[in-house]
């Protein structure tokens, strides 16, 4: 299947070796790396695109706990090595068939006078941007360590604009702030209102992937890449140098990593181009983590879907059964002793409604929450109320509602929120994916809403990271695919467990329904979360007026019916889901035929147009077939956006459907206006549309005879 060409050679055109300086470049030569040691000894790096400084000179190294020498300087080289690497291989999902994973690469080994303690530093250089991790060969004065900051900069040339979220090591459900980086100080405080937990950060941090524009027009994202066994990082930022550097999530007792060599670091990455597309194209997260790890993967498959959830979200229904606190609280174990309410959503008979819904318009699953007791109990008096994935309530037969999806062709999706109490959910593991593959299930949504159990754990401290990757390892070894809402931000691991097929880790459509979001929210996120892997986003919203479903809730969906069908081609996802209900659906249905029809697999990708926090216009050509979709996202202002359609096989005929924002259309004050038009179109087409505010469009396009 793959195929592999690894070329070690001393390429002399790319790389200069003087003293204890180095240089690389990356294979089309338009980047540039500069390593070397300061006179005490001190590692900097810097970098350069197109002959344009992206990062000054920056120091590389670590502050250890207990211990007086620390790895920031008195080093020497002790050894260099450089490679090519050029290798294209298929991921069982995603934007693009083939992926090429083309660099340079220079390792430095290091030693440390007197400790002689060894640390290399290995950079690849891509031709769009920089990976580099340190790595801690096994080794005799350096066994195990405890990392107490990690020391790795990142200097910018100015004070650039930046799209941000605060440095919270809980939760990353933010909206994105645009300021320049002179402004995070004075912004910060206003950009965490409104979110839960309030002591939890990195007072000058922001999170990654962060998205950066200079003033001469340079787009950089800095971000990381296989997070794994290492605590999340945030950036702070130094204001008057304008130096980030890197802060890694403490754990509760503040400390940062637990070390044992041999053991390397996540990449650390710089992407940058002149050009917003590039940032969106780049595979660089994915191509720093190991090849999939799973041998057999004809199980994972991506997933359309729909649920019982945005009833939920809303507060239409309930996720508990009762609105009595039973069996923590009252010592009842028995929930078919208490008086059920009358809106506990994951009943069997609306989850057979949901299912036949889901058969007749050809969804894959159906996502039911709220299906297990005790949600009454963590949402009522016990935050510490931990769940055991596998006790349904009196309402919801598992294995009637499974052999009633089987006979309509449907899968259902399971739920485990975990009440953030990791090590009783690895406790329930086994048993929980057992009892999923007994009734049914292929794929779970793992969510870790509150504070996590262990008190005093962060989301993305290195132990609760290991949490989320042995879920997914587990799962593996279950056949069972994961979406992980509130887990630690992704990283590119889906290359190597591709049964990772979703997380949420930002702020997703249920903040629509808490209020609302920016409406160029969706201009922001590919630029940022997702750097790192597809987000279970849910969009397909048609029903702005939140209150129209729950009266209490005065929410309002702040996008257009347009926008909300752009979504399944602009937020790559091989799992998307229809979050609106049936008979929001119903009221639209010629609107609903682009979610039906969209494709979630695919074979190529094209970024059209691209501007972060204004407008993303990407092209996507259906995996195994010769249809189309295309999808544009506008922010603020009202654009028309032209697209020349050359990406079409040359002499070939096919047919659009373009689904378009009404002109008088706009997110808040008349979101439900689209207009739908069929056109004949050729790779020789031009096409333009008005998106409006909070809007844009979403086309497909097949060919005919
Ligand atoms: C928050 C998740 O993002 C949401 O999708 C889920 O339904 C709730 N937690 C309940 O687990
Ligand atoms: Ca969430």
């Amino acid at each position: 299947m793959k195929s592999l060409f690894i070329v070690h050679i001393i390429f002399l055109l790319s790389l200069y070796n003087y003293g204890n300086a180095q240089e690389l470049k990356s294979p089309n030569g338009e980047f540039e790396m500069k390593f070397s040691l300061e006179d005490d000894g001190r590692p900097t790096y810097q970098l350069s695109y197109k002959d344009q400084e992206v990062i000054k000179p920056s120091y590389l190294g670590f502050e250890l706990k207990d211990d007086d020498t620390s790895l920031v300087n008195n080093f020497k080289i002790s050894d260099t090595n450089t490679s090519t690497f050029d290798e294209t291989w298929q991921p069982v999902w995603g934007e693009e068939k083939d992926i090429r994973n083309h660099y340079n690469e220079l390792a430095v080994t290091l030693k440390q006078n007197k400790t002689n303690r060894i640390m290399r530093i290995r950079f690849r250089l891509f031709d769009e941007g920089l990976g580099f991790r340190y790595e801690f060969p096994k080794q005799e004065h350096l066994v195990y360590f405890v990392i107490k900051d990690e020391k790795s900069q990142f200097a910018m040339t100015g004070d650039h604009t930046a799209f941000w979220i605060p440095g919270d090591y809980d939760t990353q459900e933010y909206d994105y702030t645009k300021s320049k980086l002179s402004e995070i100080n004075e912004k910060f405080d206003n950009a965490v209102t409104g979110n839960a937990s309030q002591e939890q950060f990195s007072k000058t941090g922001v999170q990654t992937a962060l998205m950066l524009k200079t003033d001469a027009g340079l787009y950089i994202n800095l971000h990381e890449a296989a997070l794994l066994n290492y605590p999340c990082m945030h950036l702070n930022l130094d204001e008057d140098t304008m130096v980030f550097e890197s802060w890694l999530t403490p754990d509760v007792n503040g400390d940062k990593g637990y070390m044992q060599a041999p053991c390397n670091s996540p990449w650390r990455t710089i992407i940058a181009s002149d050009d917003a597309r590039d940032i969106l194209k780049s595979k660089i997260t994915l191509n720093l983590n190991e090849p999939c790890a799973i041998e057999d993967t004809s199980w994972i498959t991506p997933v359309k879907y729909i649920g019982v959830w945005w009833e939920m979200i809303t507060g239409k229904s309930s996720w508990s059964y009762t609105d009595e606190l039973p069996a923590v609280q009252l010592g009842i174990t028995d929930y078919s002793k208490v008086k059920p309410n009358d809106t506990h959503a994951a009943n069997n008979t609306k989850v057979k409604r949901y299912i036949d819904f889901a058969a007749k318009h050809g969804f894959d699953g159906v996502l039911v929450e709220g299906w297990n007791e005790g949600w009454e109990d963590w949402f009522g008096k016990s935050k510490d109320y931990v769940f055991d994935f596998v006790t349904p309530y009196p309402d919801f037969d598992v294995d009637e509602i499974h052999k009633y999806a089987k006979s309509k062709g449907v899968k259902m999706i399971m739920h485990h929120e975990t009440s953030g109490a990791t090590r009783n959910y690895e406790r329930h593991m086994e048993k929980a994916y057992q009892f999923m593959k007994d009734n049914g299930y292929d794929a779970v949504k793992s969510g870790y809403v509150g504070n996590i159990i262990p008190r005093g754990e962060h989301h993305y401290s290195q132990y609760i990271v290991n949490h989320y990757q042995y879920a997914i390892e587990k799962a593996a070894d279950y056949e069972v695919m994961v979406n992980a809402h509130e887990a630690v931000r992704p990283t590119g691991i889906c290359r190597t467990y591709p049964n990772l097929i979703g997380n949420e880790s930002a702020r997703g459509t249920e903040f629509q329904a808490f209020g609302g979001s920016k409406p160029n929210h969706v201009t922001v996120l590919p630029f940022t979360r997702l750097i790192g892997g597809p987000m279970d986003y849910t969009p397909g919203i048609f029903e702005m007026d939140i209150s129209k479903l729950n009266p209490d809730n005065n929410s309002h969906v702040n996008s257009t019916i347009a926008n909300q069908l752009a979504l399944y081609v602009t937020m790559y996802s091989p799992l998307q889901m229809a979050a609106d209900l049936p008979e929001h659906y119903e009221q639209f249905m010629d609107a609903f035929q682009f979610i039906k029809d969209v494709a979630i697999d695919w074979d190529k990708s094209i970024y059209l147009e691209a501007e972060p926090g204004a407008y993303i216009t990407v092209a996507r050509k259906e995996k195994g077939s010769n249809s189309w979709f295309v999808g544009n996202v506008n922010g603020t202002t009202p654009r028309t956006s032209t697209i020349k359609l050359d990406f079409l096989d040359e002499g070939k005929k096919y047919e659009a459907i373009i689904y378009a924002d009404a002109k008088d259309a706009h997110y808040k004050t008349n979101p439900q206006a689209y207009k739908i038009k069929t056109k004949k179109v050729t790779s020789r087409s031009k096409l333009s549309h008005l998106s409006v505010p909070g809007g844009g469009y979403a086309i497909s396009i097949k060919e005919v005879n």
